[in-house]
């Protein structure tokens, strides 16, 4: 069974992700700095899927085929610092950070010098794991991307779209920025993309 962790778990995406992979069938782990922590902020929704495990950061990733990250963009350095040791060779690592800011309650992208949060990340990572990220589905490696398609297809009203390169997560990050924007304005909570024309 594919072994997945999800770092940021505890947060409002992974929460939604960690729920909806261990319900499609795989084995899910919530990675945080302090498990004890996050075991008291899951206790709520936790009990919806049984099976999720905690455990602190770098167990998570030792352990896991698949990492997902799922933490604040200015935390993400340290973080990759950190856990760089502990990556399975060979991983799958997908990326749904989006370089934002929040600052005196507007939204603003970060200027990241490689271009996008996904490439920064990809700068940080030991070369033996494979980066893919978002139900836009981009990556330099085609059997990462084709591996990220087969997870975001588990998991049910997600269709992912193969997008191609790594950079184009320049596009995608920007395209979140968006969605932000339109709930805010619509003061709604589900704004998305839909791709017409692909069968
Ligand atoms: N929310 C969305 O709808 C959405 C949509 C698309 C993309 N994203 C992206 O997904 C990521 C997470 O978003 P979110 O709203 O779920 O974030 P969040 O709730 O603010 O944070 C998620 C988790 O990150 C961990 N974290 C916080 N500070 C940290 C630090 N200094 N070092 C290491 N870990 C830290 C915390 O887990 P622990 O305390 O357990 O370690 C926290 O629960 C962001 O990059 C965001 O751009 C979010």
């Amino acid at each position: 069974m594919t072994s997945v962790a999800i770092l940021g778990g505890t947060g409002q995406q992974g929460r939604a992700l960690a729920q909806r992979l261990q319900h499609a069938g795989l084995r899910v782990t919530i990675g945080s700095r302090d498990p004890g922590r996050a075991r008291a902020a899951v206790a709520a929704w936790i009990a919806l899927a049984p099976a999720v495990e905690v455990a602190d950061n770098a167990a998570a990733v030792a352990q896991a085929d698949v990492t997902m990250l799922a933490v604040p963009f200015t935390f993400v350095d340290p973080l990759l610092e950190e856990l760089r040791p502990h990556f399975k060779v060979g991983s799958l690592v997908v990326d749904l950070i989006v370089p934002v800011t929040f600052a005196g309650g507007k939204i603003a992208m970060v200027e990241v010098a490689e271009g996008s949060a996904a490439e920064h990340v990809r700068a940080r990572l030991p070369a033996s794991v494979r980066l893919d990220c978002d139900e836009f589905v981009c990556g330099d490696s085609d059997a990462a991307r084709a591996e990220a398609v087969a997870l975001v297809a588990l998991l049910p009203g997600l269709r992912p779209v193969d997008v191609g390169a790594l950079s184009r997560a320049r596009s995608i990050e920007h395209l979140t920025a968006l969605a932000i924007a339109i709930n805010r304005r619509y003061k709604i909570h589900d704004a998305r993309f839909r791709v017409v024309g692909l069968t």
